[in-house]
């Protein structure tokens, strides 16, 4: 619930262009969110002086703060969330600017170029989220992060670093999610993740006993890793992942999408076996090798589309949930590889060089409810989709299918969503729609579709949306469809070769049903049309008074396309009379000749 409150210094906070709002959070309570915006150096001691109680929020927008002091939070110490947006924020370098803000734990820096020293965060003792957005950083020196010893949540995003040995990470004891999202990045190394601690003899008091080393100053460096389980590396330009991710064993999160990556090897992904979610889309892979995402007991959601590949093996994935390998190379034949398929239940296979759909080839895919195979080669038998038993869509669009299989979607009854646009199907059977009695969406547009009979629907009950348009339909048995098939509110039929005097009848029919119509989205008025549908015109005079043209002006347009034939016809006719004379004159001559000759 929000409240809208002025309280009485509204003044000064008006003169800040500061306004409060009074928010409920679950965390801490209920308490005031304070956004001031357009702060100049003049105003800047009102804003030391503000006096609130249970503050919790501070966004200080579009300002130009420039070589201030701590003093600006003195008196709004028990904030939550300190947003500083679209600034020119300056302070003296090894000034200490947030020193009051102890209770602070989420700070967002967005837009406002931003240098941290190891003085910047001390007194951050309860920091948890630091968000960095767009600040020009290219390198965070050491010790930076020292004093943020809550720190769970990193965002370094639309940055500049191109290193990640550029950022002190590891005096984040805490830090779980690290998140490098565009930047410049463009390698990973073995020792990235690599943090060194040193264990001094008393920490080995407990063997001293037994390995009988001089314990006095016996010091040993060991090899620890950042505790991360989400890492977000995607938009960057990273060609390697250089097994750095084999010292982060906790990670159940790993994003790299939109790098430069061509290979992921075995050894990558070894130490990963926590991992849940991968997405590794659009980058340039050509090589995912065997065992990369084999025996992964956690892993549900693997997302590489928009690659370059031909095979992977999913082998023995018993939680693979939600994959993803559209706009790749792959063959049908990459589904035999899924050796656990029963608990997938999206499977997105669209953009590749799928060809014959050979039969039972789904048969143990018995969750799946969203299967995408759009824009391939898809050839149907009648048991294609056997198998498939809770599916909810499918998508084969734009796969020049000429024939659907008379029992191809049998045993699809939970169907909701079937997708055939795109094709060259003439011809549906009332056989095909006969068990997919839930479906709700049917997409046939762009076609070659003739008729469009009742029979062919008439098992569809719960049918809301039919597009048939981009076909060559000239008769639609609108009235039946309509009248039964009650839930039936949205149909698109442009782009057809409906006459006129039909599409006129019809549109009548739907606008007295209530039942929405899609109308053609640029609208060319010099066509005919009914109600912004095109339409062909049958025979001109008997239609005239449909048409939105005006039907004098068609009388005349008739008349003088009329003269002009009559013109061509004279004009010819004296052509073809020349010619004879011409050609009959030359005869004359060539005899002439001969005659000299001889
Ligand atoms: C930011 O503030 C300046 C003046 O302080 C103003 O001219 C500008 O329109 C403001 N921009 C936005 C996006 O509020
Ligand atoms: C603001 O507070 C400072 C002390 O922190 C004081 O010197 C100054 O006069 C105050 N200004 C206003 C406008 O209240
Ligand atoms: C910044 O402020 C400090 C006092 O807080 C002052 O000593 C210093 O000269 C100022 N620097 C600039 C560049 O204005
Ligand atoms: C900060 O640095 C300036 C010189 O740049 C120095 O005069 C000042 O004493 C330093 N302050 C602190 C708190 O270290
Ligand atoms: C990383 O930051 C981007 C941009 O703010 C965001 O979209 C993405 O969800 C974040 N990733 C993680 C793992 O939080
Ligand atoms: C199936 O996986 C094996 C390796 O386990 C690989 O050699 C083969 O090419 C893969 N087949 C497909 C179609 O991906
Ligand atoms: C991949 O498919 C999943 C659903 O299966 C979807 O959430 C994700 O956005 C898709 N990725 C791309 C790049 O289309
Ligand atoms: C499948 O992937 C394609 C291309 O990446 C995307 O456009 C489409 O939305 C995805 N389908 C589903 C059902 O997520
Ligand atoms: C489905 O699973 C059964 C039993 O695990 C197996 O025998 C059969 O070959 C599988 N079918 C396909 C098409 O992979
Ligand atoms: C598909 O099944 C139908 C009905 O069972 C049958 O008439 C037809 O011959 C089958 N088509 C093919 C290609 O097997
Ligand atoms: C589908 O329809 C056929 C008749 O065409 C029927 O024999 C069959 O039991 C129905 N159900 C399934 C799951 O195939
Ligand atoms: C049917 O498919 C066409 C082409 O893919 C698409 O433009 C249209 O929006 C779809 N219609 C519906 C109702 O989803």
């Amino acid at each position: 619930m929000r409240l809208l409150f002025f309280l009485a210094f509204v003044t000064i906070l008006e003169a800040l262009h500061c306004d409060k709002e009074f928010n409920y959070y679950d965390n801490y309570g209920h308490g005031f969110d304070v956004t001031c915006q357009g702060i100049t150096k003049e105003y800047l001691h009102l804003l030391e002086n503000i006096t609130i109680s249970n503050e919790i929020t501070l966004k200080i927008q579009n300002s130009t703060l420039k070589n201030i002091s701590s003093n600006i939070f003195q008196n709004i110490r028990h904030i939550r969330y300190l947003y500083l947006e679209d600034l020119v924020f300056t302070f003296p370098k090894n000034h200490t600017v947030f020193q009051f803000l102890d209770k602070l734990e989420h700070l967002a820096i967005i837009n406002t170029n931003f240098i941290m020293t190891k003085h910047t965060f001390k007194g951050l003792r309860n920091l948890k989220e630091l968000y960095l957005l767009n600040n020009d950083i290219d390198v965070i020196e050491p010790g930076a992060f020292e004093s943020l010893t809550s720190l769970q949540y990193l965002e370094i995003t639309q940055n500049k670093l191109e290193d990640l040995t550029d950022i002190p990470a590891c005096e984040l004891k805490e830090l779980k999610t690290l998140n490098l999202s565009r930047n410049h990045l463009f390698a990973l190394k073995r020792k990235n993740f690599v943090c060194k601690s040193e264990l001094n003899g008393m920490a080995l008091k407990l063997n001293d006993q037994h390995l009988n080393i001089d314990k006095k100053d016996y010091i040993s460096i060991v090899d620890t890793s950042l505790g991360l389980t989400s890492l977000d590396i995607s938009f960057n330009k990273i060609k390697v992942l250089g097994e750095a991710l084999n010292y982060l064993k906790f990670v159940t999160l790993f994003n790299a999408q939109s790098n430069k990556l061509k290979r992921i090897s075995n050894a990558d992904f070894k130490a990963l076996r926590d991992l849940e979610q991968t997405y590794l889309g659009s980058n340039l892979l050509e090589v995912i090798e065997s065992r990369v995402f084999e025996g992964k007991e956690n892993l549900e959601i693997i997302d590489i589309s928009n690659n370059k590949l031909q095979w992977i093996s999913l082998k023995n994935i018993p939680l693979l949930r939600d994959l993803n390998l559209s706009r790749n190379f792959f063959k049908i034949s990459v589904l035999q590889n899924i050796t656990r398929p029963s608990s997938l239940v999206t499977l997105n296979l669209s953009m590749n060089k799928l060809d014959e759909v050979p039969v039972h080839i789904f048969q143990n895919f018995s969750s799946l409810e969203y299967l995408d195979l759009s824009d391939n080669h898809l050839q149907l038998h009648n048991s294609s989709f056997s198998g498939l038993k809770q599916l909810k869509a499918l998508n084969i669009a734009n796969n020049n299918i000429e024939v659907l299989p008379e029992i191809v979607f049998n045993e699809l009854t939970k169907l909701k969503h079937l997708d055939l646009s795109g094709n060259k199907i003439q011809y549906i059977s009332s056989e095909n729609l006969v068990n997919v009695t839930f479906l709700e969406v049917l997409n046939i547009s762009f076609n070659q579709l003739e008729q469009l009979n009742y029979e062919l629907l008439k098992n569809l009950n719960e049918l809301h949306t039919l597009d048939v348009a981009g076909n060559k339909l000239k008769y639609i048995q609108y009235d039946a469809i309509i009248t039964d098939l009650p839930l039936l509110s949205n149909l698109n039929v442009k782009s057809n070769l409906l006459s006129c005097e039909f599409l006129f009848e019809m549109i009548k029919f739907l606008k007295k049903r209530h039942i929405s119509y899609t109308t053609v989205d640029k609208f060319d008025y010099e066509r005919e049309n009914v109600a912004g549908i095109y339409c062909e015109n049958e025979k001109k005079a008997v239609s005239s008074d449909l048409r939105t043209g005006n039907s004098d002006g068609n009388i005349l347009v008739d008349l003088s396309i009329l003269v002009c034939i009559v013109l061509v016809i004279v004009i010819i006719g004296v052509l073809i009379f020349k010619i004879k004379i011409y050609l009959k004159r030359r005869r004359y001559r060539a005899d002439e000749f001969e005659l000299i000759g001889g």
